[in-house]
């Protein structure tokens, strides 16, 4: 690929600005509460790919004998090894070409990611080499078939048809690129690649800015713990959370 493919968090501190200075302990809760519920108790090699400063490696670190965290900004990088020392080792590129081989990993998880990813085929095909059969990935989904998204439709307030299957593409990757799949679209190719869905929850379902107003944080985590297996399979929160295994042969 010659073209410009992923969205640069280098020189962007993401850890101080997306979490520290905002409103976010509820969605940093749920993302928690889900990969609890998702991730192996032991793995041997584990790789959050995409991982940023390692925000979630409290969910993982007891988990996993060795723990990669893998990013294309070398900002993110430095951050987690800053925090996490040799608890972690850090490997830097770029998804379409993971610098893992083959049957490589026992677990991955990608979070927060895909909204950034205009090639989900080929991200998706990546992930499923490198892991064991056998192996689990925890993926995360930018979910384009949300209810507020579906109101802003039916109102005419977007364009974006929430219905249909194609990805909605709100920026280019020149522009810290974003992209929003519909579950269905990201479900065939989980199929086509190889993996095997084994659970899916509904992540974030309490996304909203006056249901924070109303509700104290731990009220709506109590809420989210019930709701992301209750309402999985309408599939209509804005992360859609899976858990892929790649089959044994
Ligand atoms: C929104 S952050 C999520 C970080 C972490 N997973 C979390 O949930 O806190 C997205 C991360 O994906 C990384 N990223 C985006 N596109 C990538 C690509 N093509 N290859 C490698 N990393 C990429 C960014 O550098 C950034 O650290």
């Amino acid at each position: 690929m010659s073209e410009k493919v992923v969205s640069d968090y280098n020189g962007y501190d993401y850890k101080k600005i997306f979490w520290e200075e905002a409103d976010r302990e509820y969605e940093d809760q749920a993302d928690r509460m889900a990969i609890r519920k998702l991730l192996p108790k032991r793995m041997e090699k584990f790789a959050d790919i995409g991982g940023g400063y390692g925000r979630l490696a409290a969910e993982y670190l007891k988990r996993a004998h060795k723990v990669y965290i893998f990013d294309y900004s070398k900002t993110e990088l430095q951050q987690a090894k800053e925090i996490y020392g040799d608890k972690i080792e850090t490997k830097v590129g770029d998804i379409y070409k993971l610098p893992f081989k083959d049957n490589e990993l026992d677990g991955l998880m990608m979070v927060r990611v895909t909204h950034h990813l205009k090639y989900m085929n080929k991200a998706m095909s990546e992930l499923y080499r490198v892991l064991k059969p056998g192996g689990v990935a925890v993926i995360e989904v930018a979910n384009k078939r949300t209810l507020p998204k579906m109101a802003r439709f039916v109102t005419g307030r977007s364009k974006v048809n929430p219905f249909d299957k194609k990805v909605a593409n709100y920026k280019e990757i020149s522009a810290n690129g974003f992209y929003n799949y519909h579950p269905k679209y990201v479900e065939e190719i989980f199929d086509k690649v190889g993996f095997t869905t084994e659970k899916v929850l509904s992540v974030s379902n309490f996304r909203n800015k006056g249901l924070k107003k109303i509700f104290k944080t731990n009220n709506l985590v109590k809420m989210e713990d019930k709701a992301q297996s209750v309402l999985a399979p309408i599939r209509f929160a804005p992360s859609i959370y899976y858990k892929l295994r790649k089959p044994e042969k």
